[in-house]
């Protein structure tokens, strides 16, 4: 049985005062009930640290929104694993489609950071999506596919089977038009299955895939009802406390 993952993606939001009442709020809310879903929050890189201090009980874990390969060294303005690791995070997501269209990241970047929370000893998030115009030439399959295939180039099967894949079709996010569903376990059996073709039934059955686009607190439970959706990855619903936590009670 794979434990389903809520996590929530804060993006370029929040200051450190708003980051840590968010949490505050947030606690109580999912402490009533035992939780049956891994929850994580990944704030800004400013918040990482405040954040972690409001979150020593365990009930959340911490993630970053992103990281650099190389482990330190005269990289300006890059955030290093080990740098994450100080403050408390354990989980940072990889290759978001943000920062592939805005901070020009492609695969082989993407791969190499893989490697480097691997490494380290954090959990990556892998992102991997296509755009609208690559679904409407049904593209998708292929698209997300060779993403796949290239950004986990480096690892290895005890790597794989750690791994978390949240598929984000581009045109989803942030958008109010989230995939339908059924389309979405589609392709996260797709994702599956091309693990499997890699590495194994038994390696890819350990992959935790995650759907991530316009999630909310209404139509999760429409995704996570999903045989091969194991999780969601949000991002503006987990910037309100009562509905991050709805979205963690439809995982329960
Ligand atoms: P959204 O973002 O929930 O606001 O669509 C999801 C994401 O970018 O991970």
């Amino acid at each position: 049985m794979r434990t389903p993952i809520i996590a929530g993606n804060w993006k370029m939001n929040k200051t450190v005062p708003e980051s840590v009442a968010l949490v505050r709020e947030l606690k109580p809310l999912l402490v009533a009930k035992p939780q049956q879903a891994d929850v994580i929050v990944c704030p800004p890189f400013t918040a990482l640290y405040p954040v972690s201090r409001e979150l020593d009980a365990g009930e959340i874990a911490l993630g970053a929104q992103d990281l650099f390969w190389a482990p330190k060294g005269a990289y300006t303005g890059e955030i290093s694993a080990a740098m994450l690791l100080d403050l408390g995070v354990s989980y940072v997501i990889v290759g978001h489609s943000e920062r592939r269209a805005y901070q020009n990241e492609n695969n082989a970047l993407v791969a190499k950071k893989l490697a480097a929370a691997f490494e380290a000893g954090l959990r990556p998030i892998l992102c991997v999506g296509e755009k609208l115009a690559q679904r409407e030439a049904g593209l998708a399959d292929r698209i997300v596919r060779a993403q796949l295939e290239e950004n986990i180039k480096p690892l290895m099967a005890d790597q794989i089977r750690k791994l978390i894949i949240a598929y984000e079709p581009v045109w989803a996010i942030g958008t109010g038009r989230s995939a339908e569903p059924r389309d979405a376990g589609v392709m996260a059996r797709a994702i599956r299955t091309a693990i499997a073709a890699k590495f194994g039934t038994k390696v890819a059955a350990e992959v935790r895939v995650l759907y991530g686009g316009s999630v909310t607190g209404a139509n999760s439970k429409d995704f996570l009802e999903v045989d091969g959706i194991d999780g969601a990855l949000v991002g503006g619903a987990s910037l309100k406390a009562e509905e991050f936590a709805a979205i963690v009670k439809s995982a329960s």
